[in-house]
């Protein structure tokens, strides 16, 4: 069965859509079809956070809220949720949210252009957690740039909030105060039923000149797959927070996009005794969630990796799937020996995750085959002492595109080096082992002669490309002192502090 009619909830209301553009960004809908121009544009590529809304969404029988980035989400990609704007906010008479309230008091908002995504990521921090510390507020507002006021009262102002009378309005209780509120029930209740059944969204647009696009949404994965045999030529659609751009910065024309965020067996995150499988629709805010616990040495990549916004709308699988020569998560996962889950049709195939990359933008994928998960082993294969390490190299510490990626797995018994997979992004097409690198370490002590060898063969194994981020001498020299930091690691030589936190100098 299929449906041809995006139905969203919007201030409680029901929105009910056919016949749009399925590339129209919510951003776009909501200023130019709604008039609801609280929600900025800035950047239109999920940089600046003007744009940042609310999507509260049925998730295991209770309410989720994420704040994104409206620029780079498609609209149907509403369907079964519900959206919240800056204009949300607003009560009868006039009583600003605590959101609201704290900014005006903690004197966080000057021109007022960032204010808006501002007030959006806190109602999205208030909305779901009760007690944030600092690091979760820094991390909440890492998406939101503020050209005037600078950040300290704006911090003040996402602790201040907390203190402030809660709202007297429509607006569904709070995760933490939810359990007998009737808004955030009828909410559940409604979100639940537009999402009862295994019925497919298919919409089609033509445009004045004739040009067709579809926007197919299914909900089992027997859909998406059978789907994705018949459209081969289809772009998959994920989180968007690499497709959004392609739309909205590089006009490309998509015909046919497969969107598998609806499908319930790709939203699943499985722990086993050995591996947790991340599916293809979990976002990576999820995804870490599960993955930090068992690899705390990623917390790094994890804090690093885009904003909040960004994380909680793309995949980890969408950062995999894209292969990005400069994506952060694939070094990381190589080296700690993850594998890809593929499917085309009911057809099941696994790879070692540095397999998949043939070359580059050349993934091992035939047509109608898609990446299911990511499987990712819990325990080392090997005996003796592990060190893993996944740093990041950039010319701004937050929400920047590395120029090299570096994720570091080794094992060593009695000094020995016994195991080694070490991935480098950045540093070729695609993300890659340092094959050459591993083989000198294995079977030594990780000595100044053996990292005189490493790095010597790390220019065997890598002939990286100059560009604006970096030239190919500086990612060399940035990877061997990688490996020098790595040596000095494993010989108990503190080189820095792995994870910056927020301290009360900030505030
Ligand atoms: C502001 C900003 C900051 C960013 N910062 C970082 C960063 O710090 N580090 C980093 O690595 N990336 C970063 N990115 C890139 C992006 O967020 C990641 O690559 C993200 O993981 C993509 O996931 P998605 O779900 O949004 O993918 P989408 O945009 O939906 O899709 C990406 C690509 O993968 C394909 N695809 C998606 N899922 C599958 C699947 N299951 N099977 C087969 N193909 C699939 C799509 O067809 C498309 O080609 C940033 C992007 C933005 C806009
Ligand atoms: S307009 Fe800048 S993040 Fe959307
Ligand atoms: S108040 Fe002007 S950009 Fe933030």
């Amino acid at each position: 069965m299929n449906s041809a009619e995006i139905h969203f909830l919007l201030d409680g209301r029901d929105v009910r859509i056919r016949d749009l553009a399925p590339t129209t960004t919510v951003l776009n809908w909501l200023r130019e079809h709604e008039a609801r121009t609280g929600t900025k544009e800035g950047c239109a590529e999920g940089d600046c956070g003007a744009c940042t809304v609310v999507i509260a969404e049925a998730r295991n029988g209770s309410l989720r809220w994420r704040a994104v980035n409206a620029c780079i989400q498609l609209l149907p990609t509403l369907h079964g949720k519900a959206l919240f704007t800056v204009e949300s906010l607003r009560t009868a008479h006039g009583v600003l949210h605590p959101a609201q309230q704290a900014m005006v008091e903690s004197h966080g908002s000057q021109c007022g252009f960032c204010t808006p995504g501002f007030v959006m990521s806190l109602f999205g921090l208030y909305q779901s957690q009760a007690a944030p510390d600092k690091q979760s507020i820094a991390d909440t507002l890492s998406g939101n740039l503020c050209r005037c006021t600078g950040y300290r009262p704006i911090l003040d102002a996402a602790q201040a909030m907390y203190h402030l009378p809660a709202p007297e309005s429509s607006l569904p209780a709070p995760v933490w105060r939810a359990d007998k509120d009737p808004a955030a029930a009828r909410l559940l209740a409604r979100l639940e039923a537009i999402e009862h059944d295994d019925t497919t969204l298919m919409l089609s647009h033509t445009r004045g000149d004739g040009t067709l696009t579809r926007f197919i949404a299914p909900r089992t994965l027997e859909a998406f797959a059978t789907q994705l045999l018949e459209h081969p030529q289809a772009t998959i659609l994920a989180g968007s927070t690499d497709v959004g751009l392609w739309i909205t910065k590089q006009f490309r024309a998509l015909p046919v996009l497969l969107y598998l965020g609806r499908v319930r067996e790709l939203a699943r995150i499985e722990l086993s005794a050995d591996t947790l499988e991340i599916g293809a629709a979990v976002t990576l805010e999820d995804a870490f969630d599960h993955i930090l616990p068992h690899y705390p040495e990623l917390t790094e990549l994890w804090r690093r990796f885009a904003s909040r916004p960004i994380r909680n709308a793309g995949t980890l699988c969408g950062n995999i799937a894209n292969g990005s020569p400069i994506g952060d998560s694939m070094p990381a996962l190589i080296a700690i020996g993850a594998e890809v889950v593929l499917q085309r049709g009911k057809q099941q195939r696994q790879l070692p995750l540095e397999a998949l990359y043939l070359g580059y933008q050349q993934k091992d994928l035939t047509p109608g085959e898609f990446v299911r998960a990511v499987r990712i082993p819990l325990h080392s294969q090997s005996n003796g002492e592990s060190l893993i390490r996944a740093w990041k190299v950039s010319k701004r510490h937050d929400q920047d595109i590395s120029a090299v990626f570096a994720g570091l797995a080794i094992t060593h018994e009695d000094g020995i080096i016994t195991h080694a997979r070490l991935a480098f992004g950045g540093m070729a097409a695609t993300p890659r082992r340092a094959v050459l690198t591993e083989a000198s370490l294995i079977g030594r002590p990780f000595d100044a002669a053996a990292l005189a060898d490493a790095h010597h063969a790390l220019t065997q194994d890598f002939q990286p490309l100059s560009d604006m981020r970096a030239s190919a001498d500086y990612r060399m020299r940035v990877a061997q002192n990688l490996l020098t930091r790595l040596q000095l690691d494993m010989t108990g030589v503190t080189t820095r502090l792995d994870t910056l936190e927020v301290t009360d100098e900030l505030g």
